[in-house]
């Protein structure tokens, strides 16, 4: 490996990634239904993650660990830089972010000049939020089952601004999508101007239809924002088939980046609609690029985000959301029918990798202490009005006899 400015520096460790694709090789024609049972393939791929802490994680909801080849590469990258700061900063970032983009549009599938690199959701979405322009008396309509800091940048632009924001229910068990499009076209009024959709609830991995709605939303004349914090690169969609206007996403939750780490698309004829934040004004008003300035940051950060890139496709973005998908309806299935158990995630298409369960009399905290105290399980209280319960996310390295211990579990507690 050599510095920015050409010298040689010492290579950290081995080609992780080189030695996983060998491994994997053997693996490559299962196709992605099959290959959610493969347990061998899932074997080598959990060998690719750090080594497990002390008890079992079905907390990935928070946030991924990074396998153990991007983490390297990661490293690689520091050193990279560190070696020739301003040389890398000034003759070599450019190209890497311009290719860093081209990746991530592929995977995105959406042109690489709608793409803006961010640290995460909240301030690809804040971008949005707060850079947008809306007259006095509009409204936004959002959902009580959105994440919090949209809610929170939402209510601040209604103090500022005088936005009205309108806060509706959404069902937690659906009949249908149109039981969910009619539930936001009922809250819109000929004042509504903007709609915050999350592709995937955070708290109960419910995913709605997000096309159906920014469908009805467009033919009424309301721009739409998209949170996928959850849903980029947990499974497999492409960006434009929202059709959201803007979008927003952290790629190191299922990514697997390094953390700080997200992607803002903006259709290209919107733009213009958003004022850059931070005040960019050497490129021109239709220019993606004008809502990255951060200022200097760890822009080894953004370079790993190609070792992360190829890690999930070397895992296949079919196969990972097979995985993920049977994982949570392994253990789902088999307590679903327990009395005293209530599941407070749809069955079905609806659900991916993330589930909520709660049990009948113990509140949500207790819960989540009592699996971690007694079973060494860590999962994450959610307590809200509308979802009682605790949220329980397996990754790609979990097992099912994992599973089976958290099954247990709440067999054991739901019956005491
Ligand atoms: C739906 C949703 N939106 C946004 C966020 C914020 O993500 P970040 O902290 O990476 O900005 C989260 C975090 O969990 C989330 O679940």
């Amino acid at each position: 490996m050599r510095t920015a400015a050409g010298a040689a520096i010492p290579v950290l460790g081995p080609r992780l990634l080189d030695t996983l694709e060998l491994r994997l090789e053997a693996y490559q024609a299962i196709p992605p239904a099959a290959a959610a049972t493969e347990e061998a393939f899932w074997r080598e791929v959990r060998k690719a993650f750090p080594p497990h802490p002390d008890y079992i994680n079905l907390e990935n909801g928070y946030s991924s660990p990074q396998p153990m080849p991007t983490w390297d590469a990661f490293q690689r990258h520091e050193l990279t830089v560190n070696n020739g700061l301003s040389f890398y900063m000034r003759r070599r970032r450019a190209a890497d972010y311009a290719s860093v983009k081209q990746q991530l549009a592929a995977l995105a599938g959406c042109p690489a000049d709608e793409i803006a690199i961010t640290r995460n959701t909240t301030e690809s979405l804040g971008t949005v939020i707060h850079g947008i322009d809306l007259e006095p008396g509009a409204e936004a309509v959002m959902c009580d089952q959105d994440y919090g800091t949209m809610l929170e940048q939402f209510r601040q632009q209604s103090r500022r601004r005088g936005l009205r924001c309108v806060e509706i229910q959404v069902p937690l068990h659906p009949r249908d999508d149109q039981e969910i499009v009619d539930t936001y076209a009922r809250a819109f009024t000929p004042r509504t101007k903007l709609l915050l959709l999350s592709h995937m609830i955070n708290i109960t991995g419910q995913i709605l239809p997000v096309r159906k709605i920014a469908d009805m939303a467009h033919s009424r004349g309301v721009a739409v924002i998209v949170d996928a914090a959850h849903s980029f690169a947990q499974f497999v969609f492409r960006v434009p088939d929202l059709d959201g206007d803007y979008l927003g996403a952290s790629l190191h939750k299922w990514l697997c980046t390094p953390l700080g780490a997200g992607l803002l698309h903006v259709k290209k004829d919107k733009i213009r609609t958003v004022w850059p934040l931070l005040g960019e004004t050497s490129v021109p008003d239709d220019d993606i690029r004008k809502l990255e300035r951060i200022g200097t940051h760890p822009v080894w950060t953004i370079m790993a985000i190609a070792d992360a890139i190829r890690f999930h496709n070397l895992v296949g973005g079919a196969r990972k959301e097979a995985r993920l998908r049977y994982l949570q309806q392994y253990w789902t299935d088999r307590v679903r029918e327990i009395p005293n158990v209530h599941l407070n995630t749809p069955s079905g298409p609806r659900a991916c990798a993330i589930a909520n369960v709660g049990i009948a009399s113990q509140r949500p905290g207790v819960l989540a202490d009592t699996l971690l105290d007694k079973y060494r399980i860590y999962t994450v209280a959610i307590d809200t009005a509308p979802v009682k319960g605790v949220r329980v996310t397996p990754h790609l390295y979990t097992s099912t006899q994992e599973l089976d211990t958290l099954v247990k579990a709440i067999g054991e507690l739901a019956r005491a």
